[in-house]
């Protein structure tokens, strides 16, 4: 999967302006979602838009090694053909999640319900991730689990044939634990709950009401999100229309800012409100942005934005809006880098449990590329309108986020900069470097040169 032993180096430079529309891929949350809901399913459900990226995929397979069959068809759309909720077989073989800590957190509480057992791995960056902030609640519910130290993967998991339903109060702003949590109380009897105290991406909730899930949200009196889930329903196939990854879009609307001249549109892109933290910032920031066309598609807003090159200011971004963009803020950086004045980002802390220590790796790539910041516990502040930004080369730790974002910056910068490793990007985006050139940008492959 993505730990390739040969690493691509990729250089990109500034000098040309950025103009098209485009469209990015499906959003990686939903796509994982639609195949897991699809095989506990009962009947053919069928995606359209599906993210076909690494970690996408080694859901597909996951699913397909416990008895579901995930099929791309001629027509570019996949079907599921479902083994349904309480049927899982148990797989032969170990399960390689990749890169993807959503594929191996939600597939850890479909399992902890099933009485079979699986052995769960990963690539260096995933094994590196804490997992037992998912299998401490799963192993209340009746999840028996020998992991390595730390609760990391490689973990031997085995699910329980008489799982407990259980009231959790998610301790950390995640949707990977919140939705564990709810997906290991679909085949236990009885009530499962799960209090948010903050809110985070709410795929999960949604998308399990539409395939036939009970459940129900409500605010209680202390504003948190309180999730209800009868267990045990009968959930049927349903059609899926994925809609852009606004994660994925977040790439090229920030070229299209900072670099001169530019003007882009990303067609159809996902506009749920737990998701566009990053847009609500950019705007603060003074960003010449609008969406269009504006419309409604499987429960969810979509639409189309369009992005200028724009003079941006310096801001601070509040702690509480850290869910609504959690995977955007190596962009944001990047932004920052090019306003007036500081940028200063606060409630970071879950940026160091991401597929690298992002707010590590992003300072340290700031850094080589002269763009002044500081790095918080949980903090990061960036210095805007450096003069002799670039020339860096960027260690990318296996993270998609932190290869896209720097090069990026190589886009609008006045030296070019190179990321050590953009193999990682087809986890998430395998069209990123094809789109950035459809676009005008200048890459340069220099793997050749590393070799
Ligand atoms: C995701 C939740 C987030 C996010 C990840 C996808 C999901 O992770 O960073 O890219 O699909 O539920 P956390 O739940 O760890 O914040």
């Amino acid at each position: 999967m993505s730990n390739s032993l040969t690493p691509q180096k990729i250089a990109t430079r500034g000098g040309n302006a950025l103009k098209g529309t485009l469209k990015v891929p499906g959003d990686k949350s939903i796509s994982h979602r639609s195949l897991m809901f699809g095989a506990l399913a009962i009947g053919q459900t069928r995606i359209h838009g599906l993210l076909e990226s690494e970690d996408v995929i080694g859901t597909a397979n996951a699913m397909n090694a416990v008895g579901a069959v995930c099929e791309r068809r001629e027509d570019g759309s996949w079907t599921v053909d479902g083994v349904g909720l309480g049927s899982l077989l148990e797989p032969i073989a170990p399960i390689d999640f990749g890169n993807a800590g959503t594929g191996a957190r939600l597939c850890m509480g479909i399992f902890a319900a099933h009485p079979i057992s699986v052995m769960m791995i990963g690539d260096a960056s995933l094994s590196g991730r804490p997992m037992g902030r998912v299998l401490n609640p799963l192993r209340e519910m009746g999840l028996e689990v020998i992991a390595r130290q730390g609760d990391r993967l490689p973990a031997a998991i085995r699910g329980s044939d008489a799982p407990a339903p259980m009231t959790y109060r998610v301790p950390m702003a995640s949707a990977q634990v919140k939705s564990a949590v709810l997906l290991a109380g679909l085949n236990t009897p009885g009530t499962t709950t799960v209090i948010e105290p903050v809110a985070t991406r709410d795929h999960t909730e949604k998308m399990l009401k539409g395939f036939g899930a009970d459940l129900s949200v409500e605010i209680n009196e202390a504003g948190e999100r309180v999730i209800t889930l009868q267990g045990q329903p009968k959930l049927s196939a349903q059609e899926v229309v994925v809609p852009g990854d606004p994660s994925s879009a977040a790439f090229p609307i920030v070229a299209a800012l900072i670099t001169p001249g530019s003007e882009i549109t990303v067609e159809n892109v996902l506009l749920n409100e737990h998701r566009i933290g990053l847009i609500t910032t950019l705007l603060e920031m003074g960003a010449d942005i609008s969406i269009s066309n504006e419309r409604e598609s499987g429960g969810e807003k979509i639409g189309d934005i369009t992005a200028r090159h724009s003079q941006l200011k310096g801001v601070t971004v509040p702690a509480e809006r850290a869910p609504a963009m959690i995977d955007e803020y190596p962009i944001l950086a990047i932004a920052a880098a090019f306003a007036q004045g500081e940028t200063v980002m606060l409630g970071l802390d879950e940026l160091r449990v991401k597929e690298s220590d992002r707010l590590a790796a992003v300072a340290r790539g700031l850094e080589a590329n002269n763009i002044p910041c500081v790095e918080g516990e949980d903090t990061l502040t960036v210095t805007g309108g450096a003069n002799n930004i670039g020339g860096g080369t960027v260690v990318t730790h296996l993270d998609h986020r932190i290869a896209m974002s720097f090069l990026v910056l190589g886009l609008a910068a006045h030296k070019p900069v190179a990321v050590d490793d953009a193999a990682p990007i087809a986890t998430s985006f395998p069209t990123f470097l094809e789109l950035v050139g459809t676009l005008g940008g200048e890459i340069n492959d220099l793997s050749e040169e590393a070799a």
